[in-house]
């Protein structure tokens, strides 16, 4: 099937003859712009973009009149799979009761952990195939997401399998991670070595490629509990980490020193981790919806970025924290509150977020990649972050295919 999109203001975030992998510093805000082209798609890849193409015959043509193309977006941190709601702590909240202390009381994460260990797999499958959907509608084609709500090996490995038939039935691609230190359950130090011993080596036998996370917070894991984690993790596995979300407590430099993928959340971060983190291989993700839904603290990407650090930006979707599936509403957020230009933000949330994932194909409008676009309704890129509530989003195009419009 050929698609041919004509006359689009074409964000490819292609720099030809730059550094490959993340962007970083002002690299990241240049948005490779074709201010008025075409794309043509073909078996599922891009197969040339220009100022002018020319495609076959029988290639469906979608007029784009000046509107802006863009790569699909990579939401690379998620909690997506969960079962329950979490909407009476919210209650609390509203009234006064930080996160934290929620998480305390036994709720929070443990709230939906409960939720998640009565759910079956095809419950949990299908919550996560809704939730999807609802994304690809507002151009997010490549999503990640994370375990953690079963904090049992067996519950774990249901929620894997879910997520792992979720994504066979979506045409977006879904990358699993296994959040297997997310909070605990008894004495810590016993609950982390059980997950070493038995959890993680049942995960690798079955999930042998997975990535490998823990939230390093007070209340959930320590450094101490997350570095002997990772020791292990890091023979077979890519390592990420939640860090600094509302507590510094070391982990930073540890996963620099480990060589994790990335430190995500980064809201507590003190400037001389940030520096440290902009110099190494590391990326920073930041989750701005967090800050906007819990208490209106945000990650300082701008400095980040200044430093020459490689950002991207996920939505966290979860029941807790973060309850969007929205990228433009994060790409939103991320311009209002981490000081990311509107371009930043954009590469953050495609061609950087794509770097995190490890996903080479995506992230960029260029040809032989993965034809995963977006059409938006605007001709300035700058509606993205500007609109709030709505769906700037008009089209999508998902491994080549032009997605129907409404429910995925
Ligand atoms: O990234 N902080 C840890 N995990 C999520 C919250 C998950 C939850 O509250 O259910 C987060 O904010």
């Amino acid at each position: 099937m050929n698609l041919l999109i004509r006359h689009a203001r074409i964000l490819t975030l292609a720099l030809p003859g730059g550094p490959a992998g993340p962007r970083r510093g002002k690299a990241l805000g240049e948005l490779g712009v074709i201010a008025q082209g075409d794309v043509l798609v073909s078996d599922g890849k891009i197969a040339a973009v220009g100022e002018r193409v020319d495609g076959p015959a029988d290639a469906e043509v979608i007029e784009a009149n000046g509107r802006v193309l863009l790569p699909g977006f990579v939401d690379c941190h998620t909690h997506a799979c969960w079962a329950g709601d979490r909407l009476d702590e919210w209650e609390m909240k509203l009234r006064g009761v930080p996160y934290l202390e929620i998480l305390k009381r036994g709720g929070g994460i443990h709230a939906t952990v409960r939720a998640v260990r009565e759910a079956t797999q095809k419950q949990l499958a299908s919550s996560l195939r809704d939730r999807l959907g609802l994304m690809l509608r507002e151009g997010t084609t490549t999503v990640e997401v994370k375990s953690g709500y079963g904090l049992a090996t067996e519950a774990e490995l249901k929620m894997l399998r879910a997520i792992r038939r979720a994504a066979t039935e979506w045409p977006g691609t879904v990358v699993a991670t296994a959040l297997l230190g997310h909070a605990f359950e008894g004495d810590l130090d016993e609950y982390a070595r059980m997950v070493v011993k038995e959890m993680l080596p049942e995960i690798s036998r079955e999930f042998p490629d997975i990535t490998v996370d823990a939230y390093c917070e007070s209340g959930a894991w320590t450094v101490d509990a997350c570095v002997k984690l990772f020791e292990k993790a890091r023979k077979h596995h890519p390592i990420r980490v939640h860090a600094d979300q509302f507590n510094s407590l070391g982990m930073v430099p540890e996963a620099i020193r480990m060589f994790a993928r990335s430190v995500d959340h980064l809201e507590a971060a003190s400037k001389k981790d940030l520096v440290a983190l902009a110099a190494s291989e590391t990326m920073g993700v930041i989750l701005p919806a967090t800050g906007f839904h819990t208490d209106q603290r945000y990650a300082r990407a701008g400095f980040f970025v200044d430093q020459g650090g490689a950002v991207a930006l996920a939505t966290n979707c979860n029941p807790g924290t973060a309850p969007t599936h929205s990228m433009p509403f994060a790409v939103a957020l991320a311009v209002r509150h981490c000081g990311l230009s509107p371009a930043e933000a954009i590469a953050a949330g495609t061609v950087n977020a794509a770097a995190v994932l490890g996903l080479a194909d995506r992230g960029r409008i260029e040809p032989g990649l993965r034809a995963d676009l977006v059409l938006l309704h605007h001709k300035d890129e700058r509606q993205l972050a500007h609109e709030l509530g709505g769906n700037p989003v008009d089209l999508v195009i998902c491994g080549g295919r032009r997605m129907a419009p409404g429910p995925a």
